[in-house]
């Protein structure tokens, strides 16, 4: 059951849960969880948004690509080990994290297509409306150097900006 909140009142939670890592659901060619502690929750030409930075070399990355959607879970108490290790840690591309991670989930309302995770109930259903890399040379030298080293191609792996419009926010009970 899906217990409809106001992002008003969610808010404190999702800012406290972030740092220590909530979820970001994908359901490209197949859902897929990772760990985020980077995220903005606000407004964007007038809608609700929520803002998330995700990494060129995840594979969640080109599953947002593909769908243009996402959904973000948040768990109302600390983060549970096993889905912080599993879903903070190793890649979509090689392991179904559902199993490994021992995930539940929540199939999403109408006119989305990537579940929720009872395991982290507090869900933000998210539409992709805008998105961008970021320009390495905008960027303050000390930060690039400590996030954006040169990787083994001699590339910096870069965020990209997902500007998402948050259509529905519950909670699995
Ligand atoms: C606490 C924590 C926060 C993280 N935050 C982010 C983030 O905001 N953006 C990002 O691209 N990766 C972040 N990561 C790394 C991904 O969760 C990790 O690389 C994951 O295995 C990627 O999964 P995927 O390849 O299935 O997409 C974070 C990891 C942890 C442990």
């Amino acid at each position: 059951m899906k217990e409809p909140v106001q992002l008003e009142e969610c808010a404190k939670r999702i800012y406290e849960a972030l740092p220590k890592g909530i979820l970001l659901n994908t359901n490209g060619d197949k859902f897929n969880s990772m760990v985020i502690g980077w995220g903005n929750l606000g407004a964007t030409w007038g809608v609700p948004t929520f803002v998330a930075y995700v990494r060129e070399s995840r594979y969640t990355k080109a599953q947002i690509d593909k769908t243009g959607e996402f959904t973000i879970s948040i768990p109302l108490e600390a983060p549970i080990p096993k889905i912080a290790k599993v879903c903070g840690s190793m890649s979509g591309r090689d392991v179904d994290k559902v199993k490994e991670a021992g995930l539940t989930l929540e199939e999403p309302g109408a006119n989305h297509h990537t579940p929720g995770v009872k395991e982290y109930p507090l869900t933000l259903e998210c539409q992709v409306l805008y998105s961008q890399e970021q320009d390495a040379g905008g960027i303050p030298a000390d930060i690039r150097k400590a996030f954006y080293p040169a990787g083994a191609d001699g590339k910096p792996d870069l965020h990209t900006a997902y500007i998402a419009r948050i259509l529905r926010a519950y909670v699995i009970r």
